[in-house]
């Protein structure tokens, strides 16, 4: 079950770049994956072969585009564990999933007086339509902490629930690599009459999903993340949920009717999918959920897992002190994202010396400045591992870590 890296490696046609006589070391995966031959080859077919707008034509490449576009949908429903793919909704990025939900949900059923809990870890896109909402309709937001392992504080979560209507947290913390018990929490949050909605942008790449193991009742998340194209993510929800939620945004395709006096909505998935759906991109989504199967998640989970100890373990010899790494210790309770300050270099002249020898890592807030706060820094630099990465790439690092200290005379 384990991952072959340098077979895999040989996938990605963008790690063959040389770099001013440098290999490409990519470790931003959590920012954006990239891409295998398979996921490219698929969207060039597509493009060459089929394309046409999806459930308008009655001409054969349109039906095929059609088909094409449904089978994606249902290779994501199987891939999430989904009990169908009624529940997929297709939308640009997680960021826009959660924007969903928080308007047509958030609008319809959380009145003010009603609160959402949150936690001091999420990221922005999981953050400010809450806070918009909070400016537009009053509703009340609650914040799990976090503690200094960079773990959430559970010890009060059912007085914290007291009032909550919908929670929304992260399963994996996209700067401490934190996983979540979204299962407890998910319990805890039924138990006091709350929906579950899941920020999986980070999880569902690396690790088997299943959403009833969850036990969530919404979760979002991007394809760019995961092998996939950009312009394409998912919100998955129990169907009933789904039904009862209002329609997003409006136009062609999310309604059934539409009359001068009113308008009745499509069925779900698709009352959710205004205009011309990204078909293309969903095209490219099957085949990063094909080429993910064909890895196996167990062994893209072990394979992570085996890489950040070694990661975790070498830095710490290597640069003692001098590094500072966030999050939890165990890598058994994170995933492959490594933020860390070294010595008093700022993290984007590290990311620039990396740079010059090859090395991209991702250097800034990383999108969670309420976290940042929390962690007493303006800034971290983050390397994030994924299928593609092994240990020479942690050797890289490492070394880009020593030339910065060198040239910055520290
Ligand atoms: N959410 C992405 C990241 O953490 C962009 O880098």
């Amino acid at each position: 079950m384990t991952l072959d890296v340098a077979s895999v490696k040989k996938d990605f046609p963008i790690l063959e770049r040389d770099l001013a006589g440098h290999r490409l070391v990519f470790l931003d995966s959590a920012a954006s994956s990239q891409k295998p031959r398979a996921v490219l080859d698929a969207m060039d077919h597509y493009y060459e072969t089929t394309h046409a707008n999806v459930h308008r034509g009655v001409y054969t490449i349109a039906e095929e585009a059609t088909q094409a576009y449904e089978a994606a949908r249902a290779r994501v429903a199987r891939f999430i564990g989904a009990p169908s793919a009624r529940g997929v909704v297709f939308t640009k990025n997680a960021t826009e999933a959660i924007n969903l939900v928080a308007h047509s949900y958030g609008r319809a059923c959380l009145p003010p007086g009603k609160a959402v809990l949150l936690s001091e870890m999420e990221h922005h896109a999981n953050l400010v339509p809450w806070l918009m909402l909070r400016e537009e309709r009053g509703v009340e937001l609650r914040f799990l902490a976090v503690d200094d392992d960079g773990r959430l504080v559970l010890d009060d979560l059912d007085r914290q629930l007291d009032g909550v209507g919908l929670v929304s947290v992260t399963a994996m913390s996209n700067v401490l690599g934190t996983l979540n018990p979204i299962a407890r929490i998910a319990d805890a949050a039924h138990a006091a009459g709350a929906v579950v909605l899941v920020d999986a942008a980070q999880s569902v790449p690396h690790a088997v999903t299943d959403v009833a193991e969850l036990g969530c009742d919404l979760m979002a998340f991007s394809a760019h993340k995961m092998c996939g194209p950009t312009g394409i993510g998912v919100l998955w929800g129990r169907e009933e949920l789904l039904e009862s939620m209002p329609a997003f945004l409006g136009g062609g395709e999310m309604i059934r009717d539409v009359r001068l006096d009113g308008w009745t909505p499509n069925e779900i998935p698709w009352k959710f999918e205004a205009g011309t759906p990204p078909i293309a991109e969903a095209v490219g989504l099957g085949a990063a959920v094909d080429y993910l199967s064909g890895l196996g998640m167990e062994a893209v989970r072990e394979h992570e897992v085996a890489l950040t100890t070694h990661a975790l373990s070498m830095l710490a010899d290597r640069h003692g002190d001098d590094l500072r790494i966030f999050g939890p210790p165990d890598p058994h309770d994170r995933g492959g994202v490594l933020s860390f300050t070294y010595r008093d270099v700022h993290p984007h002249d590290l990311s620039q010396v990396l740079d010059s020898a090859g090395v991209c890592i991702r250097a800034g807030h990383h999108c969670a400045r309420p976290l940042m706060r929390r962690l007493g820094v303006p800034a971290t630099s983050r390397a994030s591992f994924y299928v593609y990465n092994d240990e020479a790439d942690v050797e890289a690092l490492s070394d880009g870590l020593f030339a910065a200290a060198d040239l910055f005379s520290i």
